[in-house]
């Protein structure tokens, strides 16, 4: 029987439910509800903000008046500030979330120690990690000098009293799955705990006027473990991603009050720390050796700045009688839509066929102008026959099998033509900008013929 105003939350994505079962119904995850006592917040609501209007009306505003640029605390570490829209805004909380081991402690002691050295009073509160370790891994990066204040505490009481008492402007908290309330009886890391956490501390990022920094680990199937709740909580969230065995790691936007989503930070992972990566636009690409089939450079775009990426794809035979489908870095939806598309529209066949799709170096492309550099991958592959060396590609592909424009497309070839590339193959409007000669198609059928005849006119 439920006790009297209990609630059960999801420990998955934060729903709550009047009466337990065994699975939630709003994300269908089996036994993961759990009892939370009476009291504690619904999912992602703050504190009631205490109001200076008088009770029982509303104090309009208008529109039309200049609000000043929220002010920003640079930390220096110019990769994330530019993803963060230009720094972090005093008064808010962020949430820095990815893959156990990516990096979120040694991104954010960077950071922290960065912002310090130019004068920002910061704060680095560890729940994981023992200051002898902390330590030992600043020195390690050559950032034992930096004046960033260390703590390692769990308890959520201590820390919200401690960073009352203290002047302070930055705060990272690592992480918030560790710490822990003791007026709530469920575990630390549970979504009763972390939802504890984060409110109160958005609440005194809000009222102290502190940017607060939280780091969150996310689960294997890219949920925040349990609290996805955290993310309506604070005002921004970036995630940092990258795959295992490459060491370049890419910080992108993906919720931000104060800024842009779009823009993305590149970073690679050496002996001593995260190396800002400034210019990321060739990083992505193999260098040297001949390109072989199935290997397409697509001309992308990942924030403000252009990017070249190779797409790779293998075309096999099948040993199963289920042919496999495996991609890294793309969209396995979007993959299945530009095989319909090639089989329906081009008379290609991947029936009886095993497809890879592998985006080079780690990068994960989120872009729809991917799409014919995905497609010319596959065809390459299917057909045996290798793309120009010189030639980038992009575009957009329709279920009707047309080939459209994409944005932005005088900046992919400037870029393409600043690092040697000779020609492209895209939406035939793509000529227009007159930048580098375009081997232009309106259609996938076409695309696929000019592959399999080797026809770059
Ligand atoms: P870490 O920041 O602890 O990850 P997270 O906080 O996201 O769990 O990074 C852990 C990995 O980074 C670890 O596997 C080792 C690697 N690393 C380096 O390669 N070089 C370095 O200088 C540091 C500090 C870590
Ligand atoms: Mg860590």
């Amino acid at each position: 029987m439920a006790r009297d105003g209990a609630v059960y939350a999801c420990q998955a994505c934060g729903a709550t439910h009047t009466k337990w079962s065994g699975r939630c119904d709003a994300c269908t995850a089996w036994n993961t509800l759990v009892e939370e006592l009476p009291g504690s917040r619904p999912p992602g609501a703050l504190a009631p903000a205490r109001s200076t209007k008088l009770r029982g009306g509303l104090a309009f505003e208008t529109l039309d008046i200049d609000t000043p640029a929220p002010p920003r605390i640079v930390t220096g570490c110019d990769e994330f500030d530019r993803v963060c829209g230009g720094g972090v805004v005093p008064g808010s909380a962020m949430l820095i979330a990815g893959d156990p081991g990516v990096g979120k402690s040694t991104l954010l002691l960077q950071v922290a120690a960065s912002a310090a050295l130019r004068g920002v009073n910061c704060v680095y509160v560890s729940g994981e990690e023992a200051i002898e370790q902390v330590r030992a891994r600043a020195q390690r990066m050559g950032l034992g000098a930096a004046p960033v204040r260390l703590a390692a505490e769990t308890s959520l009481r201590d820390i919200v009293e401690g960073l009352k008492r203290e002047p302070v402007e930055l705060v990272v908290i690592d992480s918030i799955q560790t710490l822990w309330s003791d007026q709530l009886e469920a575990g630390p890391g549970s979504v009763a705990q972390v939802r504890a956490a984060a409110g109160e501390l958005v609440r005194l990022a809000k009222k102290r006027r502190i940017a607060i920094i939280l780091v969150g680990h996310v689960t294997k199937d890219g949920q925040i473990a349990g609290p996805r709740v955290v993310e309506h909580m604070v005002d921004a969230v970036l995630s940092f991603e990258g795959e295992r065995g490459y060491p370049f790691r890419i910080l992108r936007g993906t919720k931000n009050r104060f800024g842009a989503t779009d823009e993305i930070g590149v970073f690679e992972m050496s002996d001593a720390g995260l190396r800002e990566v400034k210019n990321p636009s060739a990083l992505f690409l193999n260098e040297g050796g001949e390109r072989a089939a199935g290997a397409a450079v697509f001309a992308g775009i990942e924030g403000s700045r252009p990017v070249l990426v190779e797409f790779q794809a293998l075309v096999a035979p099948s040993a199963y009688g289920t042919p496999r489908r495996a991609v890294v870095g793309w969209d396995s939806g979007r993959l299945a839509m530009v095989l319909a598309v090639l089989e329906a529209r081009c008379g290609l066949s991947f029936g009886q066929r095993d497809v890879y799709l592998n985006v080079a170096g780690g990068l994960r492309i989120t872009e729809p102008a991917a799409d014919l550099a995905a497609a010319a991958a596959l065809a390459s592959s299917a057909l045996e026959q290798p793309l120009p060396q010189d030639c980038v590609v992009f575009g957009e592909i329709s279920l009707s099998g047309e080939v459209r424009s994409v944005g932005r497309m005088e900046s992919r070839l400037k870029e393409a033509a600043k690092l040697g590339f000779g020609r492209a193959f895209g939406p035939a409007s793509a000529a227009e900008a007159g930048v580098l000669p375009v081997a232009g198609v309106t259609r996938l059928a076409d695309a696929v013929r000019r592959i399999g005849d080797n026809d770059w006119r």
